[in-house]
């Protein structure tokens, strides 16, 4: 009986030290938010000009666009980033973290320049980023990129030589949008894998995908965003995560594009007819097509701010303010009047008095109908649990704890 006991034992304690193929999977990856300066220009200045570049940079080649050309993000009044480390040894970098670009690299911060190692290979091909206020130029490396226990070899990144506007303190982009975007980036003309798709391909995850979560802000050094590649945090969202194909509508295609109608109150009063657009971490607001947004400053009552460029209203408009719902693939995501305003404890971050309730829904400044008609930035997905099944070309959405949250 004892000798059989510890034959069962050492039998057991084998088959756990022989080898098996260990995952790192998912790994999930803490992002820190930041609050910038936005040098003169407000939240929702910034975020019509990203969601204008947005659309014009994917247009369709049939209609003699240029294909594709991705605009990073710049001066975004919130950004998050990812702590990565690259080559060996291993040097730190800070990385805005951007579903709206494909491309990653470093170099941005002069004074944190990129130091070649014995596992970087110069791969000589150019590459040059333009983007609203500047732009940045150098040189593709491969190299071994690090983050959260994974480690990407041969990980395609750019190496600025020079980097113009917007980026104060952050070394450069994790650009974790689709690899389609990098296309016209490099005078190769390659398609960059990013590093979900290089991850995958070394087989370190066990999903094609990425959770992103972020959750609702009280003050300016409150870090809560966090990746998860391989996989979903299942402690990040409620229930189960509604899932619907990228669109095929462009430009929105070009990116983590989606369907959705968006109405508003117990009349559920159509603000968007079903359309495409995107879901983005390089967006502050949500930002709607002009016309909707004229039904919802409209129905609010609110008026335009000039310091912050939001709209305002006030308290007995905001106690009658009545809910905005997504309407995505059959389920109805509901935004709540709190959800709908910048979080008032942050005021001064943007610019605002410590009185008065400003509302996070922004103007894309042109009509619905251009194939992007809206943005769902930070101030929908601090609500809502995301995915990027990049395995399956779709999207999935979740409610969280904070969804229904009064932290605002
Ligand atoms: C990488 O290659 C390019 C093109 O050959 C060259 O100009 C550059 O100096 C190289 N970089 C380094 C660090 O050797
Ligand atoms: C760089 O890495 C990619 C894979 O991400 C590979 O296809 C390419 O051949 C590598 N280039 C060099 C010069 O090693
Ligand atoms: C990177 O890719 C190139 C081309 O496929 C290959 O020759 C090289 O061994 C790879 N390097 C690493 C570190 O995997
Ligand atoms: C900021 O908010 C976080 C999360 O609510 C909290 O843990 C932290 O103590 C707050 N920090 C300050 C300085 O208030
Ligand atoms: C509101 O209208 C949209 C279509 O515009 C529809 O998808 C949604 O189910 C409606 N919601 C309710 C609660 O009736
Ligand atoms: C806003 O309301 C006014 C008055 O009720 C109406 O004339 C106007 O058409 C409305 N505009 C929109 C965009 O709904």
């Amino acid at each position: 009986m004892f000798s059989r006991l510890v034959l069962a034992f050492s039998l057991a304690a084998v088959s756990l030290a022989s080898p098996v193929v260990v995952r790192n999977s998912p790994v999930s990856v803490p992002l820190a938010r930041r609050f910038q300066a936005t040098a003169g220009r407000t939240v929702a200045d910034i975020d019509q000009s990203r969601a204008k570049a947005l659309q014009a940079a994917v247009s369709p080649v049939a209609q003699g666009g240029a294909g594709v050309n991705p605009i990073p993000v710049t001066n975004s009044a919130t950004i998050y980033t990812a702590e990565v480390s690259i080559g060996s040894p291993p040097q730190t970098f800070h990385l805005i973290v951007d579903t709206g670009s494909s491309n990653t690299w470093v170099g941005a911060d002069a004074a944190n320049p990129y130091v070649p190692t014995s596992s970087s290979v110069n791969t000589t091909d150019i590459i040059l980023i333009e983007y609203g206020s500047g732009l940045f130029a150098g040189l593709e490396y491969n190299d071994t990129v690090a983050l959260g226990g994974l480690a990407i070899t041969n990980q395609t990144i750019g190496v600025a030589q020079f980097a113009l506007g917007g980026f104060q303190g952050v070394d450069g982009i994790l650009g974790i949008g689709p690899a389609g975007l990098t296309k016209t980036t490099t005078a190769s003309g390659d398609e960059i894998p990013t590093i979900t798709d290089n991850a995958w391909a070394l087989g370190l995850l066990d999903a094609y995908e990425v959770g992103i979560s972020f959750e609702p802000p009280t003050n300016t050094s409150d870090a809560n965003g966090q990746l998860t590649f391989g996989g979903v945090d299942e402690s990040k969202f409620d229930g189960s995560i509604t899932y619907v194909p990228i669109t095929t509508t462009a430009p929105a295609s070009g990116y983590v594009g989606i369907e959705q109608s968006v109405s508003y109150g117990s009349a559920n009063v159509s603000l968007l007819e079903t359309t495409s657009g995107i879901v983005d971490t390089g967006t502050t607001l949500i930002v709607l097509a002009a016309d909707a947004f004229a039904t919802y400053q409209n129905l609010t009552g609110a008026v335009p701010d000039e310091t912050t460029g939001l709209l305002k209203i006030t308290q007995d408009q905001y106690d009658n303010l009545e809910s905005l719902f997504f309407n995505i693939g059959g389920q109805s995501f509901e935004l709540t009047k709190n959800a709908q305003i910048w979080p008032r404890s942050l005021n001064a971050a943007i610019g605002g008095d410590a009185g008065s309730i400003y509302l996070i829904v922004g103007n894309i400044g042109t009509p619905s109908g251009s194939g992007l008609d809206f943005v769902n930035g930070f101030g929908f997905l601090e609500r809502f649990y995301a995915v990027y099944d990049t395995g399956h070309s779709r999207v999935g959405l979740a409610t969280t704890p904070f969804t229904f949250a009064e932290t605002n």
